[in-house]
């Protein structure tokens, strides 16, 4: 989890989680995010917003997102390029208050 110190931007903290492949699917995702927003709502009283940046190919992960309860609000074309293909990336994101 990263929070810019930026005073306009500090109302936004963005996060990722990676869990081994092994133990995805198993609502591990939702356990996780739950403890993060509980640690950012303590840690963080002026915090607003969480964000996350993900592949738009990545729909399980876009998936555990919008189950926990992320919203969409963009989508960047051609913001990843891997092997010589491009992809959007969705930007999610969780209002903590
Ligand atoms: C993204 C990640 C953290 C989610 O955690 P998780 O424990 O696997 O997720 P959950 O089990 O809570 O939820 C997964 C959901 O995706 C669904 N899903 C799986 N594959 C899917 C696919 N191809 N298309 C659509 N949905 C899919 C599952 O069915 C489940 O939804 P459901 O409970 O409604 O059926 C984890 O998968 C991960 O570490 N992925 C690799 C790294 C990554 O992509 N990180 C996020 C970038 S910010």
């Amino acid at each position: 989890m990263y929070r810019d110190t930026r005073k306009h931007k500090k109302h936004i903290a963005k996060m990722g989680i990676e869990i081994d492949y092994s133990y995805q699917n198993r609502g591990i995702g939702q356990i996780l995010m739950k403890e993060i927003v509980k640690f950012a709502k303590q840690a963080w009283k002026d915090l607003e917003l969480i964000e996350v940046s993900i592949s738009g190919s990545n729909k399980q992960s876009i998936r555990a997102h919008e189950k926990f309860g992320f919203k969409h609000v963009a989508a960047v074309p051609n913001a990843i390029k891997w092997k010589g293909k491009y992809y959007s990336e969705m930007i999610m994101q969780y209002r903590i208050r």
